[in-house]
């Protein structure tokens, strides 16, 4: 054959795979709102950058006639690429060929493209869109998945990986995201369930849809699953992007620098966010707005557990986290939904050398049957524990209430952050002064001619003297005392001061977190 000849050959061999599950599947697909699995490889990555690779692999089932069919490229794109010019590795299941579903070949092709973001150490992404284990392939099926969970193990903390779930991710095929660091979910098309609806009805005689069980709203609200919400495939694809300007490569990189931005003064005013009252609720975001450049913040699980603010941001161009209470949900208390939200957070910045920021206002841990029997313990101690660990930069500044467990654990002096700084406004006690003044006043409050006359001088007196930020830092508990409109100008100065820091834990296999 001539080397023209050839070429031919090698088009018409690639026109076949490229066509993935035909016509009708491929329309079928489009129908549902669904983009093609390469065509939303070329959609994430930098134009003209993907490399598609083991587009000739074939699948090995061999029972139930599966020897007579040919699956283009096994169900599975994989390759590499660009975003922003950031070298990334990624893989998309094509839902046209047999359901995206997972068979030996397939699960190899992924492991392959994900032992390859090791070596090159770069992050990994991937594309969900599959029916889960491959019926057919049986045990290999399983043991396909099983690898994959395995590498995703072995990656996290190593490379950022992060999952999109674009279509039904049934059985197998939920477990990989919930391995990986950022899951993406889109409206109505996003579904995930360890066992769909038809299991259900069977086993618990439950009716419900896809949507109700598993839909992309439920992840980003109720269960926590998910860490971006979007209303298309498009935004999503833009939310992936944004990400990636805040995040390394890899741990033994720091995340790009950015030239430093002004925040806009003009649209986040301090003096006007927040209020003199200190009963009277405000948006933490806004305050983080007000902090940082270009008053620009990436929120992370916006939707999920609103009691705690968790996102990136840049301050004098350097990526930083920043974990908030949000007086604006419940009084910013933490629960077990929002420590265990907030302690997977700190977790991956301190893996990803992120510094990390935290804004205190909250009356403490919540009170209640519900919280207690739910394990409010367990989930509570994981932000303990997740701020305890963590090496990077740590600066806490305390806006208003750090009451009890509450002050401890939102990244205190005693947890060994770098710098605590409180602003004038801060009340920093065991609890507020209203329930303290019942407690430890009791008896004179009971035998007082007016009881209730008595109580507000007890109140206040206990306010007078703990609900201020002055007695923590007589202790040396703060580092110092500020002016809310010095905030910025004080982190600035405390990351410059921390760029070399060193700390290293006591050696150990790995510790043991209160999973
Ligand atoms: C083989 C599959 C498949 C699977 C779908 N297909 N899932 N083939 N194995 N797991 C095939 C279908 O037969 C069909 O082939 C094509 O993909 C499209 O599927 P449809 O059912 O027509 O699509 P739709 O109506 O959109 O429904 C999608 C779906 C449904 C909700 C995902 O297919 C479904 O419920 N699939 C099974 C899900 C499941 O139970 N998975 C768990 C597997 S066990 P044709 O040829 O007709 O086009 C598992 C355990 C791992 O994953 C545990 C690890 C811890």
């Amino acid at each position: 054959m001539s080397i023209n000849n050839k070429t031919q050959d090698l088009k018409a061999r690639m026109q076949a795979l490229l066509k993935g599950g035909g016509e009708k599947a491929v329309e079928k697909q489009k129908a549902s709102g669904k983009l093609t699995a390469r065509e939303r490889i070329l959609e994430i990555l930098d134009e003209g950058s993907f490399h598609e690779y083991d587009i000739f692999v074939q699948h090995s089932g061999k029972d139930f006639d599966m020897d007579k069919k040919i699956l283009p490229a096994d169900g599975v794109i994989t390759g590499t690429g660009t975003i922003n010019g950031y070298p990334i590795c990624i893989y998309a299941q094509d839902f046209t060929v047999a359901g995206g579903s997972l068979g030996y070949m397939h699960a190899k092709k992924i492991c392959k493209i994900m032992d390859h973001a090791m070596k090159l150490k770069v992050p990994i992404i991937g594309i969900n869109d599959s029916g889960g284990a491959r019926i057919q392939e049986g045990v290999n099926a399983l043991a396909g998945y099983g690898e994959i969970f395995y590498r995703n193990t072995m990656a996290s903390g190593v490379i950022p990986q992060i999952s999109v779930i674009l279509g039904p991710c049934a059985g197998g095929a939920v477990y990989s995201p919930a391995l990986t660091d950022f899951v993406f979910v889109v409206d109505n098309i996003s579904k995930m369930f360890i066992t769909g609806p038809d299991v259900i009805k069977t086993v618990l005689g439950e009716e419900i849809s896809q949507e109700d069980l598993g839909g992309a709203r439920v992840h980003a609200e109720i269960s926590g699953n998910a860490h971006f919400f979007a209303e298309s495939e498009k935004e999503c694809f833009e939310q992936i992007k944004e990400l990636f300007t805040y995040i390394p490569w890899n741990n033994t990189k720091k995340a790009e620098n950015f030239p430093s931005k002004k925040p806009k003064a003009k649209d986040y005013k301090i003096n006007q966010i927040f209020p003199t009252d200190p009963k009277i609720p405000y948006d933490v975001r806004l305050i983080i707005r007000s902090l940082v450049d270009d008053s620009s913040f990436l929120e992370v699980q916006e939707h999920y557990a609103r009691n705690i603010v968790i996102g990136f941001a840049r301050i004098n161009g350097e990526t930083v986290g920043f974990v908030a209470n949000q007086p604006m949900h419940m009084a910013g208390v933490l629960d077990c939904n929002s420590s265990d939200k907030a302690a997977r957070f700190v977790r991956f910045c301190d893996a990803f050398q992120i510094p990390l920021i935290t804004l205190e206002d909250l009356p403490g841990y919540l009170p209640g049957v519900d919280q207690e029997h739910a394990g409010v313990i367990r989930h509570g101690a994981k932000i303990l524990y997740a701020f305890s660990e963590a090496t990077v930069p740590k600066i806490t500044v305390i806006l208003r209430k750090a009451y009890g467990g509450g002050y401890i654990a939102m990244c205190s002096n005693h947890l060994k952050a770098d710098f605590v700084f409180a602003w004038t406004t801060a009340e920093i006690a065991v609890m507020g002064p209203e329930g303290a003044a019942n407690i430890i006043f009791r008896n004179e409050i009971l035998s007082a001619e007016n009881p209730e006359e008595m109580r507000q001088v007890k109140i206040k007196e206990y306010k007078d003297k703990f609900t201020n930020p002055y007695v923590a830092a007589s202790y040396g508990y703060v580092d110092a005392v500020i002016q809310p409109s010095e905030t910025r100008q004080y982190i600035i100065h405390a990351l410059e001061m921390t760029k070399n820091k060193e700390v290293e834990n006591p050696y150990k296999k790995h510790g043991i977190p209160p999973f």
